[in-house]
């Protein structure tokens, strides 16, 4: 059945109007308000005040681990957990180049050396046979991200590590609250991280925490930013540090674990949420000719849900583009949009050899400076040039209007034809937009 597309001044498939539905995140309650409040009367402004220590107890037994340790945001736990495992000048770290500029470039920071590898088509996750692939003798460790809170593929992974002796930091900022195979993500591999940045599941405004359960890897990446804790342990190397250390101070503002304290309560069921919002809009759309939702294995249950990726087959949609095929979603009042994040690997730090750099790791005579280009991971840059962002449904169920949106992709993919009357029409669509 042929209906008007509304690109072509036919009506829209998206009548609900429904602000709320889309945001704004976080959602900030009496209780945040009042513990602030509280801290603040209590002049628990710096320093490691009760609050820090609380949130970090409840976040390590959220996780059913030993050991959590609060920072200033996820990209500080990054950094942390590879001062932890060792990486220095020189040492290679396996990561892909679809994820988040911060999960990656504390790599930078610690004068090793990213080495970027693909991504798997279906999780949008780190491909484990690529990153065999990519293992040499100077390989020390593996960051994954559990991208949009999908997780990684960590048995896999955990196995290509133990057999070269890498360490595996997670990347848990999308995924606050993903299981894989029964485990919480963050769980599985050494170290895992989260960002706490206001757009993330947990949000304390700006912040991060680790979580593991190694006692010395806790203490490590303690004394690279959080030096006033160190003399907890007198007997450890980390207690000569704690009165001068490495140059860095990655203390989280007890405010932030105060509001992140009461956030992290309201993670289940807002993650109920998310998901029966999330999963109606992919049992949805993957039906639909043309279009895959990022793949969810039947094994894991998702958390965080950071985002809502699409793959989009022009192919299959009788060659329409997909800025078009996105025109055409928007027309239909679609709040679909172009992918944000840049592939990390043609991004200039990684590939433009004549970058002007007048300080910093890069200039280290032993950190090796790898540059990529085009072509380099051809399956990640096919993946991604397919990716069309959909908006994320978190804050209360509304399933009328994720109906509305199934409805709306199917009208468009179903009457794709008709988009080729306006083929040669240029179309500007916006990129996807956030704070990340
Ligand atoms: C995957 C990932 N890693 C790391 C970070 C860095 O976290 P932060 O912004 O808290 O430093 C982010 C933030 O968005 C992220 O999405």
């Amino acid at each position: 059945m042929t209906e008007k597309l509304a690109i072509l001044g036919g009506p829209k498939a998206v009548t609900i109007e429904d602000k709320d539905a889309y945001g704004p995140w976080p959602i900030i309650t009496d209780e945040e308000i009042d513990l602030v409040t509280e801290c603040m009367r209590r002049g628990w402004l710096s320093g490691t005040p009760p609050i820090v220590e609380e949130f970090e107890e409840a976040f390590a037994k959220y996780h059913n681990v030993k050991y959590a340790l609060a920072v200033n945001n996820g990209t500080a736990a990054i950094n942390a957990a590879l001062f932890a495992v060792g990486v220095g000048p020189g040492d290679e770290v396996i990561t892909p180049s679809y994820t988040w500029h911060c999960g990656v470039t504390p790599i930078l920071a610690c004068h090793g050396t990213p080495v970027f590898c693909e991504i798997d088509p279906k999780t949008l996750c780190a491909d484990p046979d690529d990153i065999e692939r990519k293992i040499t003798p100077r390989t020390k460790a593996i960051i994954v991200t559990h991208i949009w809170g999908v997780p990684a593929e960590m048995d896999r992974i955990m196995e290509i590590a133990e057999d070269h002796g890498l360490a595996v930091i997670e990347d848990a900022s999308h995924a606050h609250g993903s299981v894989y195979k029964g485990r919480k993500v963050g769980t599985i591999g050494d170290i895992g991280c989260f960002s706490l940045q206001a757009s993330k599941a947990v949000a304390a405004g700006e912040g991060g925490i680790l979580i593991t359960n190694n006692e010395e890897y806790l203490k490590w990446a303690t004394a690279l930013g959080n030096f006033e804790r160190l003399w907890r342990w007198p007997d450890h190397p980390v207690y000569k540090f704690r009165n001068a250390h490495f140059g860095l101070k990655f203390r989280i503002h007890p405010l932030a674990a105060a509001i992140a304290y009461v956030q992290l309560k309201h993670l289940d069921e807002r993650n109920r949420i998310r998901r029966e919002n999330h999963m109606r809009l992919h049992r949805g759309l993957r039906n639909i000719e043309g279009l895959e939702p990022q793949y969810i294995p039947p094994y894991v249950q998702m958390g965080g849900w950071y985002g809502f990726r699409v793959k989009y087959y022009p192919e299959r949609l009788s060659g329409i583009s997909k800025k078009l095929f996105i025109a055409a979603l928007r027309a239909e009042g679609v709040k679909a949009s172009l992918e944000r994040y840049p592939l990390l690997h043609l991004e200039p730090i990684f590939s433009d050899r004549n970058l002007k750099i007048p300080a910093g790791p890069l200039r280290c005579k032993n950190a090796s400076r790898r540059l990529y280009k085009k072509g380099d991971l051809p399956v990640t840059e096919d993946v991604y040039a397919r990716l069309i962002a959909f908006p994320k449904f978190e804050r209360k169920i509304c399933w009328d209007l994720i109906d509305q949106y199934v409805e709306a992709v199917r009208k468009v993919a179903e009457n794709i034809m008709e988009l080729k009357k306006i083929k040669n029409k240029e179309f500007e669509v916006p990129v996807e937009a956030g704070t990340r």
